[in-house]
């Protein structure tokens, strides 16, 4: 058999619907300047799909900072990896800044945060260690641990009676071994917004004896007194012993950072496979996010503005009886009964007749009759903007219980 020939009909659970919901359910474009309001198809929406939390996104200062930094390095310097020729003292002198924000010894940035996590997971798990996570992770958690050679238990999302029992397991194995443990969770959760279970996870360490990744993606700028992250949130931020943020969201941005112990972050430089066969950021990006690592310490009005808009847009859906489900975070789920079809029926309505755009998750991701729409209220949003989204989200809530989207006409619009 040719290799590709599975590909006919392996297409993947999303890639199988391509044919229909190409460029409109999947690999969308959403064009014209960064902002709430942005050209879908050739048509104005108000969109609520970007992670750019704070809003630094499009922000005139950030952008002269990008605009300046290019000029002056362009996106060829430096070269290499960083061991080998690819370090800079620009670099170094980030990651200081982030290590004092987060309250950690030591920082490493990394290129992308999918692959730096991956390595670093994959750097810190020997053979004879043992790693206990949540069910929920993010992706790039769970393709770490296919890459180390550690034994892996699985906790369901938040079940805390269920984190003890994998941690007896592990520590019976890890006996056994002489290996040692690690948690790892996330500290906002990116699709239902509800947080890691932080403060119950780290009253177990003293019996366990287990050190703590956490992965705060979501987190890191838009929570906790300051926007330290999730970890100030719940006062717990010295208790992580591996802290770690992309640049993707809050800082609207690329890369990411792994902040912990000078000896743990010594050993992740030397160690992180990802990061010691691939070339370093270009320092443009570099001196932009220096820039948005600026913004984000001492601006607290773009925070506040950002927590403004969530908690009208939380409160507003709460008050008009809709099951936004346990979030206490910026991220706003909001969940419908439906099938697939309806699903795809309600999205399309919602895009072309009342122009608003958001994600939509369904089956396999959410059971087969939930529909997920996720909207992420960004610092950039206005109280117009969540009025209008609440007023139309009415609209075709009413539409699906009455069974408007039960027919296949709009799907095939698409
Ligand atoms: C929870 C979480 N961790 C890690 C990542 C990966 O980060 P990056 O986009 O920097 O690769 C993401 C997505 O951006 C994420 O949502």
């Amino acid at each position: 058999m040719d290799l590709f020939d599975k590909l006919k009909v392996d297409k993947s659970p999303i890639g199988q619907h391509a044919k229909i919901g190409h460029g409109y359910f999947a690999f969308p474009k959403l064009e014209g300047e960064l902002a709430p309001r942005m050209k879908f198809r050739g048509k104005m929406v108000l969109n609520w799909s970007l992670n750019n939390y704070i809003g630094l996104g499009n922000h005139p200062e950030v952008r002269q900072a990008d605009v300046d930094a290019t000029e002056q390095f362009g996106l060829a310097y430096p070269m290499g990896s960083r061991m080998m020729s690819g370090n800079s003292n620009i670099l170094e002198k980030f990651e200081a800044q982030l290590s004092e924000f987060v309250q950690k010894e030591d920082t490493v940035v990394v290129n992308y945060g999918y692959q730096g996590i991956m390595s670093a997971i994959q750097a810190l798990l020997g053979r004879k260690d043992a790693v206990v996570y949540d069910s929920e992770c993010h992706a790039c958690i769970v393709d770490g641990l296919w890459l180390s050679v550690a034994k892996r238990y699985v906790f369901p999302h938040n079940n805390m009676e269920n984190f003890e029992k994998q941690l007896e397991r592990a520590k019976k194995h890890t006996e056994k071994t002489g290996g040692g443990i690690l948690v790892i969770t996330e500290g906002v959760y990116g699709m239902m917004g509800d947080l890691g279970k932080l403060r119950e996870i780290i009253s177990f360490k003293e019996k366990y004896g287990f050190r703590l990744l956490v992965d705060d993606a979501h987190g890191f700028g838009t929570m906790g007194e300051t926007g330290v992250g999730t970890g100030e949130h719940l006062g717990v931020q010295d208790q992580i012993d591996v802290y770690f943020s992309t640049f993707a969201k809050s800082m609207a941005s690329i890369g990411a950072f792994l902040s912990s112990s000078e000896e743990v972050i010594q050993y992740l430089r030397y160690t992180m496979r990802s990061q010691i066969f691939a070339k370093t950021l270009p320092m443009p990006i570099t001196v932009g996010n220096m820039k948005r690592l600026e913004m984000l310490r001492t601006q607290p009005q773009h925070r506040e503005q950002l927590w403004k808009v969530v908690n009208a847009l939380q409160k507003g859906l709460r008050d008009r009886g809709f099951n936004i489900g346990n979030t206490e975070s910026p991220v706003t789920p909001v969940f419908l009964s439906g099938g697939t079809n309806e699903a795809g029926n309600l999205i399309i309505d919602l895009r072309e007749n009342f122009n608003i755009f958001c994600s939509v998750v369904v089956y396999p991701v959410v059971p087969k009759d939930v529909i997920l729409l996720r909207l992420i209220p960004t610092a950039a949003h206005s109280l117009e903007d969540v009025n209008e989204t609440i007023a139309a989200f009415e609209q075709v809530k009413d539409k699906l219980i009455s069974g408007q989207y039960a027919n296949t006409q709009l799907v095939s619009q698409a």
